[in-house]
């Protein structure tokens, strides 16, 4: 799909926690062409097996006013997280292009733990919408101001991935800009986790930061800002991890 697209989805994109808006049936079509869309993203790390199972909403553990549920699995390998918040995301806001609304739905449980020996990691709940239905002004969410999580020189673009969703609005991340790198960092004790224990912040973090990633490259790939990546492994549970490093050209 085209980038500019993604990049205009992401003014558009809310959660639909309850989807109490009026909402249309999803056909047959758009839910192949949900399928093939999903394989064809390339993923934040390659050698991951991946797949997503689109379910009727009532047999899911996400029951919120949306027809379907997208499950996601996963091969359990180093980033896995943060690969299926990249792959879920850039997802997500290819169904907004379609005017399917969303809601990443991190509090349901499935007995399908397993699908093609791969292992469940999130759902995502949908339906389709009126294009009315969506957000009206991005400026308007609820986020961290900017100087919360950026640090140094501001770019074009970083005033639009501060918007990038997150689970409890957790927005885990900050963005250190040295000499024209992107220093991208997750931030394990978040605000919000407040009392759960710790290993839903360090599950949940993880694919709020793949989600941040792929909102980075869309705005980069926007704004013509040529860029080489490298990627961290993340999996200790530190209090701030560096997960990515963004060379800009
Ligand atoms: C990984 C993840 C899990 C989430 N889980 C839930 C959930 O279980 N229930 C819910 O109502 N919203 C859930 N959300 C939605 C967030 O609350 C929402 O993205 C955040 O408050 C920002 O609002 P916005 O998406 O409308 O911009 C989740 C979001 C993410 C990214």
């Amino acid at each position: 799909m085209n980038n500019k697209i993604l990049y205009q989805m992401i003014f558009k994109r809310k959660s639909f926690h309850l989807f109490r808006c009026e909402t249309f049936p999803i056909t047959e079509e758009e839910i192949n062409d949900i399928y093939n869309f999903f394989t064809s993203i390339t993923p934040l790390v390659e050698n991951i097996k991946t797949e997503i199972k689109i379910i009727k909403a009532e047999d899911s553990g996400c029951r919120v006013g949306n027809q379907y549920t997208i499950m996601f699995y996963s091969e359990n390998k180093d980033n896995y997280l943060t690969n299926i918040g990249y792959l879920g995301e850039i997802l997500d806001l290819y169904l907004v292009s379609q005017n399917i609304g969303t809601l990443w739905y991190g509090l349901g449980k499935t007995n399908e733990k397993t699908y093609h020996n791969l292992e469940f990691v999130i759902m995502m709940g949908i339906s389709k919408v009126h294009p009315d239905s969506f957000r009206k002004d991005m400026f308007k969410a609820i986020r961290k101001p900017l100087e919360q999580i950026w640090i140094n020189d501001y770019l074009p673009i970083s005033n639009i991935v501060r918007f990038a969703p997150s689970a409890v609005n957790n927005q885990p991340w900050t963005v250190e800009n040295i000499d024209n790198c992107l220093y991208v960092y997750r931030n394990h004790k978040g605000r919000l986790f407040g009392i759960l224990p710790s290993k839903f912040s360090f599950f949940f973090t993880r694919i709020d930061m793949g989600i941040f990633l792929a909102f980075l490259e869309i705005c980069l790939n926007y704004e013509k800002i040529s860029f080489k990546r490298e990627i961290f492994v993340d999996e200790k549970k530190v209090d701030k991890a560096l997960v990515a490093k963004y060379y800009l050209q």
